[in-house]
């Protein structure tokens, strides 16, 4: 019989042999360095504890763009880091393994969205932050999650809008501003896709008195309003948020329960936040492998070796920098630490 040995094996193998003070061995080769750690809200535990900074998308953008260190150390996936590059030309950004992609990235080519927009001339293109930079360098404004309706509302209401790669982003964004003039691209997150409404409804019914924070990637976001709108879960417990809006909302918050539609890494984040709340996954199952690719022994070795350095041609960071620039201008500070 033949063992297959995968990638997840050798990044355990590496971490076993990882000496007891790694965290201290990453933070003071980071001083040493000048280089700052952005850890996104579903890398592992390990890693966004020692982080100097964990957020959603655009707190972590914004960061990149703001700090004064002259090295980042982006823990999380591919177009995260190659977004910080873009506000950051001058900086030397790292990425512990360049091979941490995104289905939901994926899922919208540059020759796509070409196509798309020789369709239909005039119309106004907001990209997702989960694209490429070549995706990008044809966007005029991109959006996070915490911010997309903002971004959209900023656009004349006559004025089409093409708005891409996710679709039930998209369609957050339609139900929210009432906008029939908004084409949605038909890309998904594969982990997010997996959070339907069967498992939402059925955690929903086992816990009646909990609060539901619903990211608006998930395929359960539709389901999570028509609960609230037929009166299964009072409206006032479904939330609609980005990852740091999670956080925001549990500090504040009195409930005793709360259900999470993301992917499983925000419980963490959401138990230091707010300790006293019981925080329950509506798909344990929700692991989104590219970010679990980023492991300890990786995030070491990036900082001793330098590497995996990001690039991003100068002509296509200069022509995306204006769409990546309007997103970190539009919407609420905040959503990250
Ligand atoms: P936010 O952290 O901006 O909510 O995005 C979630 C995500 O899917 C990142 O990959
Ligand atoms: Fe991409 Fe989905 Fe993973 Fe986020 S959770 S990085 S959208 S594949």
């Amino acid at each position: 019989m033949t063992t297959t040995i995968t990638p997840t094996d050798i990044a355990r193998t590496e971490d076993a042999g990882l000496s007891p003070d790694w965290a201290e061995q990453v933070r003071s080769l980071a001083e040493q360095m000048d280089a700052v750690i952005l850890a996104h809200n579903y890398q592992q535990p390990e890693i966004q504890d020692v982080a100097h900074h964990v957020g959603d998308s655009l707190a972590l953008s914004r960061i990149a763009a703001a700090s004064p260190e002259q090295t980042i150390v982006f823990c999380g996936v591919h177009f995260m880091a190659e977004t910080a590059k873009i506000l950051a030309p001058h900086k030397t950004v790292l990425i512990p393994d360049a091979a941490a992609g995104c289905s939901l990235a994926d899922s919208l080519t540059v020759e796509q969205l070409r196509g798309w927009k020789a369709e239909n001339p005039g119309a106004v293109v907001v990209s997702y932050v989960n694209t490429t930079a070549a995706v990008k360098a044809e966007t005029d404004i991109c959006c996070t999650s915490s911010n997309a309706v903002d971004v959209v509302a900023s656009i004349p209401a006559d004025t089409p809008v093409l708005f891409g790669p996710d679709q039930f982003l998209g369609a957050h964004v339609r139900r929210v501003l009432g906008r029939d003039n908004i084409k949605v691209w038909g890309g998904e997150c594969h982990v997010h896709a997996g959070i339907n409404g069967r498992d939402l409804a059925a955690k929903a019914a086992g816990s009646p008195e909990a609060d539901l924070y619903i990211h608006p990637e998930c395929g359960c976001a539709t389901s999570a309003i028509y609960l609230a709108g037929t009166g299964v879960v009072e409206a006032s417990r479904v939330q609609i948020l980005s990852t740091g809006e999670m956080v925001d909302h549990a500090r504040r918050s009195k409930a005793k329960q709360v259900l999470v539609a993301t992917e499983i890494g925000m419980i963490h984040q959401l138990r230091k936040a707010a300790p006293g709340i019981d925080f329950q996954a509506v798909n344990e199952r929700a692991s989104c492998k590219y970010m679990k690719m980023i492991t300890p022994a990786k995030l070491l070795r990036s900082l001793q070796e330098k590497r995996d350095e990001v690039f991003v041609d100068v002509e296509t960071a200069d022509r995306a920098r204006g769409a990546v620039e309007a997103m970190i201008s539009i919407g609420a500070p905040g959503s990250g630490e």
